[in-house]
């Protein structure tokens, strides 16, 4: 049950498209708690988009400010949080998954994150997939990042397969 838990966040780690956000909100619902995702919150503190951020302070800076958000919600807890597809690349990100709260990582294949990124503006808004061969930089991705997903996660959840409600339904019991 909830009130046993230590308190904490319910932290979502994956790559881009695995459906964080989404889940996310589908899991605060349930569990009565606020939901955020750390790309708002960069975001809002910069007064710019993510694309923007990147062209104007590189990714060290965007690593920056992204580290400043985790740090800033690690000291709230009682919140569902979707992170950035990158948060895990820091040390010091990785250390505040592990010990704020509990870390689930949502996977899911390069192929498909590919086939829901290529909707609407998924490829147009990541900077890191604006190049000729964004599955090939998926797989690329993925192949740097897996173990470093798996050393945080406290569980690891298929986020492949059935609406985003049924994936929600698999972290809750994961948790
Ligand atoms: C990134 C993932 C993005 C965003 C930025 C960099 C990454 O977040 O933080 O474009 O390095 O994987 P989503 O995973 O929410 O798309």
């Amino acid at each position: 049950p909830a009130e046993d838990r230590p308190p904490g966040n319910l932290y979502l780690v994956g790559l881009m498209g695995s459906g964080k956000t989404t889940v996310a909100r589908i899991v605060a619902a349930r569990l009565g708690w606020p939901w955020l995702d750390t790309d708002d919150l960069v975001q809002r503190d910069a007064g710019r988009t993510i694309p923007e951020i990147f062209a104007a302070e590189g990714e060290a800076g965007f690593r920056r400010r992204e580290h400043e958000a985790l740090a800033r919600v690690a000291r709230e807890g009682g919140r569902v949080v979707a992170t950035g597809g990158g948060i895990v690349l820091l040390p010091e990100n990785r250390a505040l998954l592990r010990s704020t709260g509990f870390t689930v990582y949502l996977e899911v294949p390069p192929e498909e994150l590919h086939r829901r990124l290529s909707r609407g503006r998924g490829l147009a808004s990541r900077p890191l997939l604006s190049v000729p061969d964004p599955l090939g930089r998926l797989r690329a991705l993925l192949a740097e990042r897996e173990p470093l997903y798996r050393e945080v996660a406290h569980a690891v959840v298929s986020g492949r397969r059935g609406p985003p409600a049924a994936v929600a339904e698999r972290v809750v019991a994961a948790w």
